[in-house]
């Protein structure tokens, strides 16, 4: 039978790189009381499990352990970052085969428990992966998400924001499409404070629009390249994108976050999974927002649906 999903608790199936490094931002959050750590090295699980909880006196009291499917079947969230990570050179995409096998070992355990709760997705490729966890799972689309481009609008926000000397909080800008080599920066609705970006650039001495914008766009989609040549993996910064996710679900707050879902038919976008703004609450997606776009980038996000199909489209699913 279903078990009601328990708000205070999350799962999260991989305890590697980026399972630890978004454990150890939950514990800090203190949005949970009860964290499962899943991992075919039980051993791995165990020793994080062990790591995090050490810091607790200085958090707020949580139960944290090792488990296995039983214990996460009432997760509000269950997250899943197992599989394998990009080598230095590799795309998202090359990664494509070894995931979607690893993911045949695990969304059906989740599915099997019928589960109630929100599956978000973080591996990678992270559109394609939530897609076919949504496939493999059978579970209704608004509650089988990914982390989508959220990551890489904070690196947008964050490098934009060291550019025009400003806080990035105050940087109102996305990046939209495959969460990978096709991904979109959305500039024609960039801003900060209201001021659209190019003006705010002039404002602050930057007159180079074209070479900037293209500079930085560039700089986004390398920066994990860029992190895995020099430090072989990236963690920090989508444990933290992870949290904010997680926060948006369980205390309801309704962000708009350009999270990996299943489009039904915004700017003409059917029957695929792309990192799309999505109004994010305790249902997961609530309303598909569509924010405008020039032509240029229009054509763009329907170029990068088309290379998302494709992939689909090689991949066997039975
Ligand atoms: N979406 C994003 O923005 C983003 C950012 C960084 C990394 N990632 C992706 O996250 C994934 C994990 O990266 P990492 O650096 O943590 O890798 P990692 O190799 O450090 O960890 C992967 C973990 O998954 C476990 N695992 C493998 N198969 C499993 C299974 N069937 N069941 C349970 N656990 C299993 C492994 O034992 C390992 O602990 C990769 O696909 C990577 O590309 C996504």
């Amino acid at each position: 039978m279903a078990k009601t999903a328990n708000n205070r608790k999350v799962a999260i199936v991989g305890c590697g790189f980026v399972g630890s490094a978004t454990a150890f931002a939950l514990m800090q959050s203190e949005l949970f009381t009860e964290m499962v750590l899943i991992d075919v090295d039980r051993d791995r699980a165990e020793g994080e499990a062990l790591d995090i909880a050490h810091g607790m006196p200085f958090a707020g009291p949580m139960n944290i352990y090792a488990g296995d499917y039983d214990d996460a079947a009432d997760a509000a969230i269950i997250i899943v970052t197992a599989g394998a990570n990009q080598q230095p050179g590799e795309t998202r995409l090359d990664l494509v085969h070894k995931n979607v096998r690893i993911f045949k070992s695990i969304i059906p355990e989740i599915a099997q428990r019928d589960y109630q709760g929100i599956l978000l997705v973080v591996s990678n490729p992270v559109d394609i992966l939530t897609h076919v966890a949504l496939k493999l799972s059978g579970m209704p689309e608004n509650r089988v998400i990914g982390s989508g481009t959220v990551l890489d609008t904070a690196r947008f926000k964050y490098i934009l924001g060291e550019h025009l000397g400003v806080d990035p909080r105050n940087v109102h800008a996305r990046i939209i499409g495959e969460h990978g080599d096709s991904e979109i920066a959305a500039w024609s609705t960039a801003n900060v404070s209201g001021i659209p970006v190019n003006d705010f650039c002039e404002l602050r001495g930057h007159f180079d629009h074209d070479e900037s914008m293209q500079r930085i766009a560039e700089d986004v989609k390398n920066s994990a390249y860029e992190i895995i040549a020099k430090k072989k993996a990236t963690y920090y910064g989508i444990a933290m994108s992870v949290k904010r996710i997680c926060e948006a679900i369980v205390r309801d707050e309704k962000p708009i976050l350009p999270v990996s879902n299943f489009q039904r038919g915004v700017h003409g976008l059917h029957d695929v999974v792309l990192s799309m703004p999505a109004v994010v609450g305790k249902d997961g997606i609530e309303y598909q927002v569509p924010t405008p776009l020039s032509d240029d980038e229009l054509a763009r996000l329907h170029a990068s649906a088309e290379t998302m199909r494709e992939v689909m489209s090689g991949l066997d699913l039975e």
